[in-house]
């Protein structure tokens, strides 16, 4: 794990494995809530034919907090200042669910570092008042109670049947990063996805390559609405793959199946 201090003057830490082809892409994965870049691990073979960069989004992992309220907007920020501070002028951005949503941000704001956009398990609507309530709940719940909830509920509805029951390892290893994640940090991306836009309206206008990606077992975000949003997502041009015996994780459910819809495609 290296790190280096954003413009901010926060530090964030990242992973960053080097391909030894000449000019392979770069693909930066942006974890999921309440994660952190450790569910990218299985992503780790893909450095025969890129550079992976694989970041803890600012107050998780072991990055530092953002000043101030988090946005989906200065999380892509972070990651755009990233790149920058490794020299790095163009990027594939892979996001699960929650790092979609800062995939629209930095399809947005940041196009001249864009060459990919690859949306895992997330969608491009924003919420409604019913779930942005629940949020308010649940960032109160997690300040009073800790992540412990948080992590139980969540194993409940991340996973499919298959990873439940044939990969033990992988469920463990999710929960206690949940468990770790820092309660303040849990809270305000809570609070910061309630608050977040709906970019359905923008999906036609993005013009790079595009991979949707979802999990067969999704109850999140389920695979059919995937598909619809696929089917807008560069006015029609996108890759859409649904994967089998995977939930809201999928990549790191499938990790081999994952990559080679990632080889796919990126050839
Ligand atoms: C995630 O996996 O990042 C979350 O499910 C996103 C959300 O709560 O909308």
């Amino acid at each position: 794990m290296k790190s280096i201090q954003l413009s901010d003057g926060k530090d964030i830490s990242f992973l960053h494995h080097v391909c030894e082809k000449e000019n392979a892409p770069t693909i930066v994965f942006v974890h999921g809530f309440p994660l952190d870049h450790t569910m990218w691990l299985g992503q780790l073979p893909l450095v025969e034919h890129a550079n992976l960069l694989m970041p803890d989004l600012p107050g998780f992992g072991a990055s530092d907090p953002l000043a101030g309220e988090p946005t989906m907007r200065r999380y892509a920020d972070a990651v755009a200042n990233l790149l920058n501070r490794l020299g790095i002028s163009k990027a594939v951005f892979c996001g699960l669910s929650m790092g979609g949503y800062i995939g629209w941000e930095f399809a947005i704001h940041y196009r001249e570092l864009l060459n990919g956009l690859i949306c895992c398990n997330t969608r491009a609507g924003g919420d409604d008042e019913l779930t942005a309530r629940a949020r308010e709940i649940a960032a109160r719940q997690v300040l009073q109670d800790g992540t412990e909830p948080v992590a139980l509920a969540m194993r409940e509805k991340l996973f499919s049947e298959f990873t439940l029951t044939k990969n033990v390892e992988l469920v463990n290893s999710v929960v206690e990063t949940i468990r770790r994640t820092d309660v303040t940090t849990v809270a305000a991306a809570q609070r910061a996805m309630a608050r977040r836009s709906d970019h359905c309206e923008n999906l036609a206008a993005i013009d790079v390559p595009a991979l949707v990606v979802a999990g067969l077992e999704d109850v999140i975000t389920p695979a059919p609405q995937m598909m619809e949003m696929s089917f807008l997502l560069g006015d029609g041009s996108a890759t859409f793959v649904e994967i089998a015996d995977a939930g809201h994780l999928a990549p790191s459910e499938q990790a081999d199946v994952f990559n080679r819809a990632i080889l796919h495609w990126l050839v």
